[in-house]
């Protein structure tokens, strides 16, 4: 049993909890909030979502035991959010429901959208509502009740209410943290059209991070350390590394657009953005602070790069560490969170340390062309779990 302290609608708690137990088995039968409810139970039908940190989350492929510090928001905690209240009415109004079993799932990612999209037209709510199925309604009511909703606040500031302010808590997902680590605490993200606006714009600003996405790595490269920085402060050379990723204008060596591919299973998301380069000679270090949206999902997301050169072997070689920090916002953000992303994260760092040490001896890196298939690097990590776990790891 594992000891972690969560706020679940509003009240923290401290509790053990079994590794494997998930968080919508430990709503449902812990804390007896059984409005959310269970239907694939492998993270395909949505009826198991609620709120973690704020953002719209499948329950049933969360574990509290990996949530240490995280807020829990089911829908009986939005009882008193006035845009759940005018979503409920909605549904009822417009035949949104009828059995009432993905209902809860819906109101929670429907008050999502609302707050992220007001703008949203019918093509957008179908879209943002892919993750979430009903066997009854056949989604017309539904949509009609959020299009509803979302009308009626087209003008309304943007704002995530009462429930979503943020105490203060440890990321849940935080590894081990350098030096390097990241402020935590911005306000919230602009909408998607700022987002990509801004993005066009070719400098990302360096806004702090609020519950990123911590990551720390580090590789050798065999090459001195010149010779690497080199490489560092060339941004195509860089780019060029990262596999499904391209730059999409010409950089000045300070500031870059480019895009990445990232295919998960049959999805794929093309994050277009800019980024700053901000290098720190005098310490063989620096960093980029980047920020993205995928236009397809409207998911925006926000990162900094930080990496440290250091001489190895008499300078015959180089390690670079490399911490990384990155916020998802919107559909794409319910797949990211937990081991699998960290360890995808992982392992793109090992393809970027092996393409980094192939440019240094001057082939071709093997990203180039290839976009990153997530799918394929998540079976990877699954496929070294299960080898772990019989002893052939
Ligand atoms: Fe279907 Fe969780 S129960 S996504
Ligand atoms: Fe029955 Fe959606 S209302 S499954």
């Amino acid at each position: 049993m594992i000891p972690i302290k969560l706020e679940v609608n509003g009240r923290p708690i401290e509790v053990r909890v079994e590794p494997r137990q998930h968080l919508a088995d430990f709503l449902r039968e812990e804390m007896l909030l059984t409005a959310t409810h269970l239907g694939c139970e492998h993270g395909v039908c949505g009826a198991c979502t609620v709120l973690i940190d704020g953002a719209p989350a499948r329950s049933c492929i969360a574990f509290p035991a990996m949530l240490d510090g995280a807020r829990i928001t089911t829908v009986e905690g939005l009882a008193d959010d006035a845009v759940a209240a005018e979503l409920r009415e909605a549904f009822m109004d417009e035949h949104g429901l009828q059995c009432g079993f993905c209902t809860p799932g819906m109101l929670v990612m429907a008050r999502d959208i609302v707050l992220r999209r007001p703008q949203a037209d019918e093509d957008v709510i179908r879209h943002e509502l892919a993750g979430n199925l009903c066997r009854c309604t056949g989604y017309v009511g539904i949509i009609r009740a959020i299009r509803k909703v979302a009308a009626g606040r087209a003008d309304a500031v943007v704002t995530r209410g009462t429930v979503l302010e943020p105490p203060a808590y440890a990321s849940p997902l935080a590894l081990p943290v350098s030096p390097a680590r990241v402020a935590v605490e911005a306000p919230l993200a602009p909408s998607p059209a700022a987002a990509m606006a801004g993005a066009g714009e070719g400098e990302a600003e360096a806004e702090p991070l609020r519950n990123p996405v911590e990551l720390s790595e580090s590789f050798e490269v065999p090459a001195p350390r010149a010779e690497v920085w080199a490489l560092f402060q060339s941004p195509e050379q860089v780019i060029a590394c990262l596999p499904g990723a391209r730059l999409t204008a010409p950089s000045d060596g300070r500031t870059l657009k480019a895009e990445m591919v990232v295919k998960l299973g049959p999805m794929q998301a093309a994050f277009g953005g800019a980024g700053r380069i901000t290098p720190d000679a005098a310490n063989w270090s620096g960093t980029i602070d980047g920020r993205g949206v995928d236009a397809r999902s409207a998911t925006q997301v926000r990162a900094r790069l930080g990496y440290r050169l250091a001489e190895i072997e008499a300078d015959a070689a180089t390690r670079v560490s490399v911490d990384v920090a990155y916020v998802l916002q919107g559909p794409l953000a319910q797949m990211s969170r937990g081991a699998i992303a960290r360890d995808v994260a992982a392992r793109l760092t090992q393809a970027f340390a092996a393409n980094l040490a192939a440019t240094v001896k001057g082939e071709t890196p093997a990203a180039q062309n290839a976009s990153l298939d997530a799918g394929a690097l998540a079976w990877s990590v699954i496929k070294g779990w299960l080898a772990r776990l019989f002893g052939r790891g």
